[in-house]
């Protein structure tokens, strides 16, 4: 279930080991209670095509869809959300859509897009899913070399499919 508080162990360069160590953000499925930390990340992250509130919730809640969240737990206990995806299945495909992901921008080109990638990749195989799916804005540098350097191969490009009508190149990885 979307709200169950699920936590995810996924191999990272700092931590060998599954045991989380400093500074290793603990990966789980997020909960209603992240709604705030998750709208500001999306408008501190994104500076268009920015997912709604109610849609954030919407998947939060959905059975269909996986919100992962990264949260370091070193602030006297306190949470801090630091990155998240989200994951979309539909009936009757093998096929899971990382439709977003997303990384604070005070903690970028430390390995953390690429923790939320391999959980992103963990929860999809844990659906039974045979692939992972996902687009990319053709101006997003930083964001498809993370997908290729991952494995993630390209195969179509969608014509004005953002707001202020970038294409979008689709990339697939088999899992
Ligand atoms: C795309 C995005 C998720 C990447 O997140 P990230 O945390 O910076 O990703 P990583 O740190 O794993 O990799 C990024 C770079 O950091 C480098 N890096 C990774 N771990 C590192 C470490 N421990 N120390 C130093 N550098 C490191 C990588 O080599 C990579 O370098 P390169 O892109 O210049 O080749 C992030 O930039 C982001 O949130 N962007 C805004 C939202 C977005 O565009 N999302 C994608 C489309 S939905």
């Amino acid at each position: 279930m979307a709200s169950e508080r699920r936590t995810m162990t996924v191999p990272t360069r700092s931590a060998k080991s599954h045991k989380k160590s400093a500074g290793t953000p603990t990966i789980r499925l997020a909960t209603l209670d992240d709604l705030d930390a998750l709208v500001a990340l999306e408008h501190a992250a994104f500076a268009s095509d920015q997912a709604e509130r109610r849609a954030i919730r919407h998947a939060i809640r959905s059975a269909s869809m996986s919100v992962l969240v990264a949260v370091d737990d070193e602030k006297e206990g306190a949470e801090v959300l630091v990155a998240a995806a989200t994951l979309e299945r539909r009936r009757g495909t093998r096929f899971s859509r990382l439709s977003s992901i997303a990384v604070s921008p005070t903690r970028i080109g430390r390995g953390l897009g690429t923790i939320m990638l391999q959980a992103a990749e963990e929860d999809a195989r844990i659906h039974a899913c045979a692939a992972l799916r996902l687009e990319v804005r053709a101006d997003n540098g930083a964001g498809i070399r993370l997908y290729e350097r991952h494995g993630y191969k390209r195969f179509a490009v969608i014509e004005d499919y953002y707001e202020d009508g970038m294409e979008a190149w689709r990339y697939e990885k088999a899992l």
